[in-house]
């Protein structure tokens, strides 16, 4: 008797481990590839309708391209009349629903120029409009509740990286963003401040360790689920540097900002990520 339930918990077990791994296997599986665009503050309109000409984009990987405010509608047009599958995305987004907030977007008004994704928290919008943890969580509330995908950006400063911070400051970023937040509907993108439009990236490896130290957080937050979360990665990434990122088990593809202004560069950095998929 004693040994038959040894025998059947240690069944048990072995099935429950098991069935857990081939679980995270599969929603790691299921985790999505994005190359993701951010114009910042560049391109007029002649610019963005070649842009959108010009790309090649394809169904293998998610491609979203993040224009400035006053593009939204316009590329809306272009995606629409050019039949790719390319997704739109703000670069920022108000925490109110409407109201007077001057020089503001809220989230209605990008879903209504065609808007399923929004970058939030970028570090740019933290160091120069102030943008803290709780105000991003905020935001990345309203965009879930509307059913906007945000991109919610953390990283580290070379400061804090010099000090050996990093850890520190990625799980203070990630806890103050998905503060009270159940729904597993958001993409990261881990963009190390010193990389920024500096051409310092992080190496491949790096990058690789800080995304699998932030899934690691992520499970502590929703559990399994962490598995199907795109952690992206963002600062200087380029058509050279793309396929040692897209290489990396805990990678599911790029934020890029000087690289996505021209379509030349965005496509390689597409077919790179393209290939990956296909050889998985
Ligand atoms: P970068 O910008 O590719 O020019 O470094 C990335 C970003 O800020 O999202």
């Amino acid at each position: 008797m004693m040994e038959q339930s040894i025998e059947s918990y240690i069944k048990n077990l072995v099935r429950d481990v098991i069935g857990q791994t081939l679980g995270e296997l599969q929603l790691q599986n299921d985790r999505q590839t994005y190359v993701i665009a951010n114009w910042k503050m560049n391109k007029n309109l002649a610019e963005t309708a070649e842009f959108f000409q010009k790309i090649k984009s394809n169904n293998e990987v998610s491609v979203v391209v993040c224009p400035p405010t006053q593009l939204l509608y316009p590329a809306h047009l272009f995606i629409n009349q050019t039949k790719k599958p390319i997704g739109l995305g703000g670069q920022n987004v108000h925490w109110a629903d409407k109201g007077a907030y001057t020089g503001e977007t809220s989230i209605s008004m990008l879903k209504d120029v065609g808007c399923d994704y929004c970058i939030i928290g970028h570090s740019e919008r933290r160091q120069y409009a102030g943008e803290d943890d709780q105000l991003i969580n905020q935001k990345v509330k309203k965009a879930i509740q509307a059913g906007i995908t945000p991109i919610i950006c953390i990283g580290e400063t070379l400061e804090e990286k010099n000090s050996m911070q990093t850890e520190q400051v990625l799980s203070t970023q990630l806890f103050g963003a998905l503060k009270e937040i159940a729904s597993s509907n958001f993409i990261l993108a881990y963009e190390p401040v010193w990389a920024i439009g500096t051409g310092q990236s992080a190496t491949a490896e790096l990058a690789q360790q800080t995304h699998a130290y932030i899934r690691s957080i992520l499970t502590k937050m929703i559990g399994q689920k962490a598995e199907s979360i795109s952690i992206l990665y963002g600062g200087s990434a380029n058509e050279s540097n793309a396929a040692e990122y897209s290489a990396m088990p805990d990678i599911d593809g790029v934020l890029v900002g000087g690289a996505s202004l021209h379509a030349h560069s965005f496509d390689a950095i597409i077919n790179v990520f393209t290939k990956g998929e296909q050889n998985q």
